[in-house]
């Protein structure tokens, strides 16, 4: 049996049951396919529920307000996903009367929509022969056909998109794709796959020539910023607090926070005290100012790690439009401080 055939059959009899791979509606496909970006199956599946639930058709998330996509997407990270997916949806629904393109090059002009999840829609809900080329696929097939070309440089992508294309049975394009993915997800994983019981284990050229742990080759490792932020919560004489939201581009872009104190370090109380009084809160009397955890949390993002301390901050004043607790978790926030309203921010309502 030669690749495809023997891939294909293990994926019938590995496959995981998944909603998306029930359907054929390119607004479920496109949506599973936006949400499994940089987040895995188990993470993603029930924002997949929640949104469809939520919204059952492309007219119900266009109509939608981008805050309750921001809000529904919750934890998920990438935010300017959702709100890609957010345009698109009004896109697809006000100028193609909510009609998805059925053409892998038609749905490559969506916003949000790269190569990866043009060639899922098609392939998926069109069976168009295209093939869908993630990192999945960079690791199955540079280790199987010993591929050493550095997946970092865009030519490397042509390379085994040709790969890939050659190998696709041209009648089921879907199930190909499918199996592919599934097999980078659960045999060919990245750290120490279990070789001895895979399907190809006597004809993958990287477990022949020992050179498993080295494939793909990666050249361009990420270049990390560490941050520090000191979210300050306000609270009020009535026990409420108050939030912003984040307006300038860049990370968590329209999502809410506490107003930020950021410095270029961990700081103190001292710091924090001074630049409170002096430069964050000039017009409040201040009463108190507590660290809230003891430890920093840290929170990675992909180019990122934000090393987070919040800060209680009494004031003598009464916020004007200022928040309790419930009203405060209606917002859409970044998971991390979300995290931290649930578990640590006792309001004196
Ligand atoms: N990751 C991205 N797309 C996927 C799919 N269709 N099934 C499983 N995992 C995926």
């Amino acid at each position: 049996m030669n690749f495809s055939n023997i891939l294909i059959k293990w994926y019938l009899q590995n496959k995981r049951d998944l909603p998306w791979r029930k359907t054929t509606n390119p607004y479920h496909i496109w949506l599973s396919e936006i949400m499994l970006q940089q987040t895995r199956v188990a993470q993603g599946t029930p924002y997949f529920f929640a949104f469809t639930e939520e919204f059952p058709t492309v007219f119900d998330l266009a109509n939608a307000s981008e805050e309750q996509v921001l809000k529904l997407w919750q934890g998920l990270g990438y935010y300017s996903r959702a709100r890609n997916l957010h345009k698109t949806a009004q896109y697809v629904a006000n100028d193609l009367k909510g009609v998805f393109p059925d053409a892998y090059k038609e749905l490559l002009k969506l916003k949000g929509v790269g190569e990866y999840t043009a060639a899922a829609i098609a392939s998926f809900s069109y069976n168009e022969a295209v093939p869908v080329v993630d990192g999945n696929v960079f690791r199955v097939l540079s280790r199987y056909f010993d591929v050493e070309s550095d997946i970092s440089l865009p030519a490397t992508k042509k390379e085994f998109t040709e790969l890939a294309h050659e190998l696709m049975p041209k009648d089921n394009p879907a199930i190909f794709n499918q199996a592919i993915m599934e097999f980078g997800a659960l045999q060919c994983v990245p750290k120490s796959p279990d070789c001895p019981v895979c399907v190809f284990n006597d004809s993958c050229a990287a477990l022949q020539k020992k050179k498993v742990a080295v494939l793909p080759v990666k050249s361009k490792k990420l270049k990390v910023t560490n941050r520090f932020f000191n979210y300050l919560i306000l609270e009020d004489v009535l026990g409420n607090t108050s939030i912003q939201k984040r307006t300038a581009k860049g990370i968590w872009h329209n999502l809410y926070e506490f107003p930020l104190l950021e410095t270029t370090e961990i700081v103190g109380f001292d710091v924090v005290s001074k630049a409170v009084q002096n430069d964050v809160f000039p017009s409040y009397s201040i009463l108190s100012i507590e660290e809230c955890i003891e430890t920093t949390v840290i929170h990675k993002l992909s180019h990122q790690h934000l090393h987070i301390q919040f800060w209680k901050v009494k004031i003598a004043e009464v916020i004007e439009s200022g928040l309790n607790t419930s009203e405060l978790k209606t917002f859409p926030f970044p998971i991390v401080i979300y995290n931290f309203i649930e578990k640590k921010f006792e309001l004196e309502v």
